[in-house]
Formats: C-alpha cells, sequence, structure tokens
C-alpha cells in the first residue's frame, strides 16, 4: 500500500483496496455548509450554495477515471465554465495575467492559470454519483451528496472537488484536481503573493528556474514569506530551509520524502537534479530576500 497522500504534484494512482471498508460520508456536515466563495483581488464577489449552483449550472452525471480513488467514477457535476460565470459574474477571460487560485479547506492553495481552467473537460463535482440517493443533478428538492473518503487521510472531498473527463487531463502534476474545494480568487499571482519571486536577479538566474518549478509543484501547499499554501511548513521565515538543512537532504527529502518519514507530501521522481538544484537555487536567493509580516517591526 503506498502510504503517500495523493494529492497534488506527482500523485500515484490510489491502491483501491481500503475502499471497499469506505464509508460514505456527507459532504459539507453541519459544521461546513456546501458553499463555494468567489473573490477578485482579494474582495469576495459571491458566494453559492450548493442548491442555488446545481440549479442553474447545468448540473448532469459524468464519467471518469479518477486518478485519486484509481478507478471509474461517476459523479454528479457542474461544468467548471458555468461555474466560474456564475461566481464571477462573467466567462473566464484567457488573459495570461490572471491566475485562480483554487483553495480547499485545509490549506491547499493550487494556482491554475485562466488559459487552463477554460479548457473544454473540466467539472466541480459536488456528489458521487452512486452514492448518493437522488441522480437528478439539477433538480429542485433536497440531494444528500456523497462521496467516498480520499486520500492517506480519508477525508471527504466535498462540498466541492475539481475534476477532469479527458484522457489527457488525468496527470495531477497538470491540471488541478483539488477537493475539499471553498473557494476560488481571480487575481494577478504577483499581486496574490508579492514576496515569492527572487525579484533582482537577471532573467537567466537559476533561482528564476527554481521559482517556475516551486510555483508549478510546491507553493499549493508550501509557503515562502508566509506567502502560499498551508499544508506543509513555510520554507523561507523564521529561517529558510537552506539555513537548517544540508542541500543534498533537502533533494533527497524533495525527490522522496516517504523514504525519510510517513508524510503527506507526495514524491516528486520526475524531477531532474538540474531542476533540484535550481530549486536550492531559488530558496537561496530567498534567504536573502526575507519578509515576515508576523515579525513586523
Ligand atoms: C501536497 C502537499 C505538498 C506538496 C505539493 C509539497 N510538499 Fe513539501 N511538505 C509537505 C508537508 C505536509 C510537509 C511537512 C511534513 C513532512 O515533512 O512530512 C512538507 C515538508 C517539506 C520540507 C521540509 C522537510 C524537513 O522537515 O526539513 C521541504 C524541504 C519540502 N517539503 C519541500 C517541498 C518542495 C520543494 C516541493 C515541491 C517540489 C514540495 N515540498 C511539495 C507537503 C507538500
Amino acid at each position: 500500500m503506498d502510504e503517500r497522500v495523493l494529492r497534488g504534484p506527482s500523485a500515484r494512482p490510489f491502491v483501491a483496496s481500503i475502499l471497499v471498508f469506505a464509508v460514505a460520508l456527507p459532504a459539507g456536515g453541519e459544521s461546513h455548509p456546501a458553499t463555494l466563495t468567489f473573490l477578485r483581488d482579494g474582495k469576495v464577489v459571491r458566494t453559492l450554495d450548493l442548491d442555488s449552483l446545481r440549479r442553474s449550472c447545468g448540473a448532469r452525471r459524468i464519467e471518469l477515471d479518477d486518478p485519486y480513488y484509481g478507478r471509474r467514477a461517476a459523479y454528479l457535476a457542474c461544468p467548471l465554465g458555468a461555474v466560474l460565470k456564475l461566481g464571477f459574474g462573467e466567462p473566464v477571460s484567457r488573459e495570461p495575467a490572471e491566475t485562480f487560485f483554487l483553495r480547499a479547506r485545509d490549506g491547499y492553495a493550487r494556482p491554475a492559470s485562466a488559459e487552463r481552467l477554460g479548457e473544454d473537460g473540466g467539472f466541480l463535482a459536488f456528489a458521487d454519483a452512486d452514492l448518493t440517493r437522488s441522480q437528478d443533478a439539477g433538480a429542485a428538492g433536497p440531494l444528500e451528496p456523497r462521496f467516498a473518503p480520499i486520500d492517506r487521510r480519508q477525508l471527504d472531498p466535498g462540498p466541492f472537488y475539481l475534476v477532469w473527463t479527458k484522457p489527457g487531463q488525468r496527470d495531477p502534476d497538470r491540471y488541478p484536481w483539488p477537493y475539499q474545494l471553498v473557494e476560488i480568487e481571480a487575481a494577478a499571482f504577483e499581486r496574490a503573493y508579492p514576496h515569492t519571486a527572487p525579484t533582482g536577479l537577471p532573467p537567466d538566474a537559476p533561482a528564476w528556474r527554481g521559482f517556475a518549478t516551486f510555483r508549478n509543484d510546491c507553493i499549493a501547499c508550501h509557503s515562502i514569506n508566509t506567502e502560499g499554501g498551508k499544508i506543509g511548513p513555510d520554507l523561507n521565515v523564521p529561517r529558510s530551509i537552506v539555513e537548517y538543512r544540508p542541500r543534498d537532504q533537502i533533494k533527497a527529502y524533495v525527490r522522496d520524502p516517504s523514504a525519510f518519514r510517513y508524510t503527506s507530501m507526495p514524491a516528486h521522481l520526475d524531477l531532474s537534479s538540474a531542476r533540484l538544484d535550481e530549486l536550492i537555487a531559488y530558496f537561496e536567493a530567498m534567504s536573502t530576500r526575507k519578509y515576515d509580516p508576523h515579525r513586523a517591526p
């Protein structure tokens, strides 16, 4: 049994055996209303609850090969394009400057480009179709959405789980598959995370390439200067990771964390040693660019 959490880059196909014993959980639960909040540049634009969403999004039953469960799955879902249009009041612009931050309840925050989210094939699942009594996705009346528990921590993936239907979209390294999704913010990356870039270095410096890798593979879980996801530790403040861990150990850990400890961090076996060196160059650059709002004078 692969012990790694299957979220984020380098997710592994899930070993399905323990699902035999899975207990279906209600999505949301009493303390968590099933709502999705939309923000633009830090300000709330709209909050939609599941009932209004599913009645106006063109909800339907979809089937796909799910990389997290490692099996065929059927969901009740809204087309992503319709959801973004309902939330933001306009279709997704394909502005390259616009980034969408997909935030989960547990602190996972995956950035995705407008271009990626605008592709056909994205759906916002709100229930497992086979575990949920009402099969009529968009109907009025009560729906008790259920999902099977997901990942090593056996979480309820509700209230919303972003899934992709096309075979070329199955890789969670390249396509965002966040579960427990509760918030989507549209903002320029530089505006949302202004203290994460190795500013001042020449454009061809390795640290910039390390930053690109960090944005793609790490920032959904880790922050730099407190900006980024909250699943793993901040890697720059108060002390930079390169200030207390040897370089070789960091590289080995990032490649295969569960060789060190049973952990929620996924493996990155595909990262070449050149790209790991660039990540180290990025951490070194950031260690001389610290910004810590918790310790502001
Ligand atoms: C799915 C979430 C997730 C992703 C993606 C992720 N990490 Fe982590 N990482 C964690 C968690 C959780 C921890 C802390 C617990 C642990 O060490 O197991 C951690 C710990 C670490 C540590 C600290 C190890 C130590 O104790 O000194 C480093 C360094 C690290 N991650 C680097 C990275 C880099 C670089 C990437 C991208 C290539 C990355 N992580 C991607 C979740 C993640």
